[in-house]
């Protein structure tokens, strides 16, 4: 008998044996029906959990992790004896294959195991970080990135990320900005919706089941980016209006994109970790939103409502991750240890362990596992697919359409290749581990591309670089700055590459102060001054590489360096890409997506902000504004430069007049007036002029990233559906109220035209109120 035909005639005696392991029904298949709602996946799950033991259910909601290619004795013999449902952070095709062996063949019940990682921007290939490629405002690029690093992920045995991470960030400091989409509702919703698909294979989960899709998770539910002082993990202090209007819609379009697990936030809002609400998880979660997959703990963070001090120990931590819908818990041993006692005590229903197992099992169901447990484990994809050339012409593709271009006077940029010297100079310019981001999952530093290396790829060997470092990333030591300056004078062009390391973003990675680390403000101003003093200084190209996963404050180099470029961490192709850009290969089109700030003392600063009854005014002291500080920021929201120029005109409406609830059309001329071809993302806001709450002063709605030929126009088209003029009332309720609106369209959300909408009819409720917090 095949391995795996054991579990069949184990569970044959069962009543429900015909709904064992058949393909999923074609109404699942082929047409908009999500899997996730499959009943036989559900007469499947009932099937199975009949036969199980308490013991046997617990231990499928036990997430254990792993190293690689190793997991503990301890651990092995766990999931010999039913204790493990699934391993985090084990990969490969032969290790997955070997534990999925003993799995099916040795366990009681033989249920395959999931094997889950944190797939966030790329597997072995590393893909831009969220931040940048959010930057690039191009949802299919993001989407074709996750299907990539879904294709290699799946080839090594995974079929579960915890991506995408959709939590919108307002402040910074916080560290984990680098792995989100920057500070809007609209782009966040836009892109969380994309790498859903890409994950799954399509939308509304379709492609589950698909040996090269993944379960994707959307996190960290809720608000986890709304962390007080931008200190990670910390307390978050909403009202619910801003909840619902800023920071749940990426996870609402996740769950419309038919995203198949969820994981719960480490933070509490208003008094309750997400991990005990049933308000959140259940209330809004399952009710509102009608998600029907899976919800996860993040690490460890069961147990850890005992130090948020609404649990007085690990039993009782246990029951309220129960009773909110937490199913599985990753790491903690927390259910696995502790539930069986509370249950036969009587202090949590069976019934809720029930359902929580029946979640993890419809899922492995729906991944197609019962009938193939080794599908994901494939030696000959695994080497087919590992940086695979595919992978890595998309991965700098993704890379080039992140870089932002934030100042380039006298036209610096693009350099010309026959220079006979480039003075490399700073702490990041052969950082490959920095090339690779926060979160690099398998990626090796020594396959990524430095800008070093991007440099001498691009200019081979008649270019001389003289190479200075000039002062370390985060201390503060000035002794390489004298050799940095000479380089500086002595070479025909200056590169200077400064900003974070990639391990100063990201968990646990917060700051206090956004910045530039150590001496590198310093560094950066003493070798700009040497270069204009050198001979034929003033016209010396000097250009300003940034890599870092937050906005920084760098107000003195806006002002002195001739060009930036904001390149964050691209991944695998780091260095190519900003090679691409630095020689004019490639035209940099990205636009910011969070706004930077001049100093720390401003955040939270955000273009979404309502205007106050008071709005800044330089002619009127009592308005909202600081002494010591503009209220503007350096760069605002959607800014990004290009080598070429844009302009804007005849922006026009469908119709000047509409009814709550109809549509309206708006489009608008952009003309590539420069003399290269290059992208413009042309951005869309709108502003509700007068409403029954006060609204922001703008908000993003529409964006589309378009390449020009130089002389060419083209009138870009946006329909905007009703859902784009709602609000929520004084109640709660998502209502579209008459009245009139300005449309706005631009280069940047600083930088626009307008014309004025009337929207006339009653007010229109599109839902009902939001469920009250508790
Ligand atoms: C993070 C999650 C991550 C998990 C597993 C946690 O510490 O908050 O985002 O998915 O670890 O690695």
């Amino acid at each position: 008998m095949r391995k795996f035909e054991q579990f069949r005639s184990i569970v044959a005696a069962s009543a429900t044996a015909a709904f064992l392991a058949l393909p999923l029904p074609l109404d699942a298949q082929g047409t908009r029906e999500s899997p996730l709602s499959s009943a036989r996946a559900s007469q499947f799950a009932d099937s199975v959990l009949r036969l199980m033991t308490l013991e046997e259910k617990l231990g499928q909601l036990n997430q254990l992790p792993g190293g690689g290619q190793q997991i503990s004795a301890n651990d092995r013999q766990a999931l010999r004896a039913g204790r493990v449902g699934s391993f985090l952070n084990v990969f490969g095709a032969d290790f997955t294959r070997e534990l999925q062996r003993i799995a099916v063949t040795e366990t009681r019940l033989k249920i395959p195991l999931l094997f889950a990682h944190d797939v966030i921007h790329g597997f072995r290939t590393i893909f831009p970080v969220p931040l940048a490629e959010a930057a690039s405002f191009d949802s299919a690029r993001a989407e074709f990135s996750a299907r990539q690093s879904a294709i290699e992920a799946t080839a090594h045995g995974l079929m579960w990320t915890f991506a995408p991470m959709v939590d919108i960030a307002r402040d910074p400091r916080w560290g984990r900005i680098v792995e989100g989409a920057g500070e809007d509702p609209y782009l966040g919703t836009v892109m969380s919706a994309a790498r859903v698909r890409g994950f799954q294979g399509g939308d509304n989960a379709v492609g589950l089941g698909a040996p090269d899709a993944m379960l994707a998770t959307v996190k960290h539910f809720a608000a986890y980016g709304a962390a007080e002082g931008g200190r990670d993990y910390n307390t978050v202090e909403l009202s619910e209006r801003t909840l619902w209007e800023t920071y749940m819609p990426p996870y609402e379009a996740a769950i419309r994109a038919g995203v198949a697990t969820v994981m719960a936030s480490f933070n509490e809002i208003g008094g309750t970790p997400s991990h005990a609400s049933d308000w959140l998880l259940g209330d809004v979660l399952r009710k509102r939103w009608g998600f029907n997959g899976l919800v996860v703990s993040d690490w460890g963070a069961i147990s850890e409502l005992v130090p948020h001090h609404v649990a007085d120990g690990l039993g009782e931590a246990g029951i309220l991750g129960l009773r909110a819908g937490v199913d599985f818990d990753m790491s903690d041993h927390v259910y696995v240890d502790s539930m069986a006692v509370a249950a036969n005590a009587g202090r949590v229903p069976v019934a809720l362990i029930d359902s929580a197992v029946k979640h993890v099992l419809r899922v492995k169901y729906l991944l197609g596992l019962f009938t193939d447990p080794y599908k994901f484990s494939d030696a000959g994809r695994e080497k087919l697919y590992t940086l695979a050339p595919g992978h890595l012409g998309a991965a700098r593709v993704a890379a080039r359409e992140g870089i932002v271009l934030l100042k380039n006077s006298n036209k610096t940029l693009p350099l010309r290749r026959d220079l006979r010297s480039i003075a490399l100079i700073g702490p990041l310019a052969n950082d490959s581990a920095s090339s690779m981001g926060s979160w690099a999952a398998d990626g090796h530093a020594s396959e990524a591309s430095t800008v070093l290396a991007g440099i001498r790829a691009a200019l081979g060997s008649s270019t001389r670089i003289i190479s200075a470092r000039g002062a370390p990333v985060d201390t503060v030591d000035t002794t390489g700055f004298a050799q940095a300056r000479s380089a500086a004078s002595e070479a025909d062009a200056v590169v200077l590459v400064i900003g974070e390391r990639a391990d100063m973003s990201g968990e646990a990675s917060s700051r206090a102060s956004i910045e530039l680390p150590g001496a590198q403000r310093d560094l950066a101003l003493a070798v700009i001054r040497a270069a204009r003093a050198s001979p034929g200084g003033d016209t010396k190209p000097v250009v300003v590489v940034l890599m870092n996963g937050r906005p920084l404050t760098i107000p003195e180099l806006a002002a002195s360096a001739p060009a930036i470029l904001e390149t964050w961490f691209l991944g695998t192709e780091h260095g190519l890409a900003v090679a691409d850009v630095l020689f004019g290969d490639y035209n940099p089109g990205g636009k910011l997506p969070v706004t930077f700030p001049r100093a720390t003392g401003q955040i939270p600063i955000y273009y979404n902000h309502r205007n106050t009854g008071r709005p800044a005014d330089s002619a009127n002291h009592y308005t909202s504004k600081y002494l010591d500080l503009p209220w503007t920021p350096l760069f605002p929201f959607g800014y990004g430069l290009s080598y070429t120029t844009f302009a804007y005109s005849n922006l026009r409406l469908s119709s000047s007049t509409i009814r709550t609830g109809d549509s309206v059309t708006v489009s608008v001329e952009v003309r590539n007036t420069g003399d290269r071809t290059g992208d413009e993302v042309v951005q869309l806001y709108t502003r509700d002029n007068v409403a029954s709450v006060e609204e922001p002063i703008k908000e993003l709605k529409g964006a589309r990233r378009v390449t020009l030929q130089p002389g060419e126009t083209r009138t870009v088209t946006f329909k905007l559906d009703p859902d784009a003029f709602a609000l929520y009332d004084r109640d709660m309720r998502r209502v579209i109220e008459p009245g009139t609106f300005t449309i706005f369209a631009g280069t940047n959300s600083d930088d626009v035209t307008s014309v004025p909408l009337q929207v006339t009819g009653d007010t229109l409720v599109l839902a009902p109120s939001t469920p009250r917090m508790r």
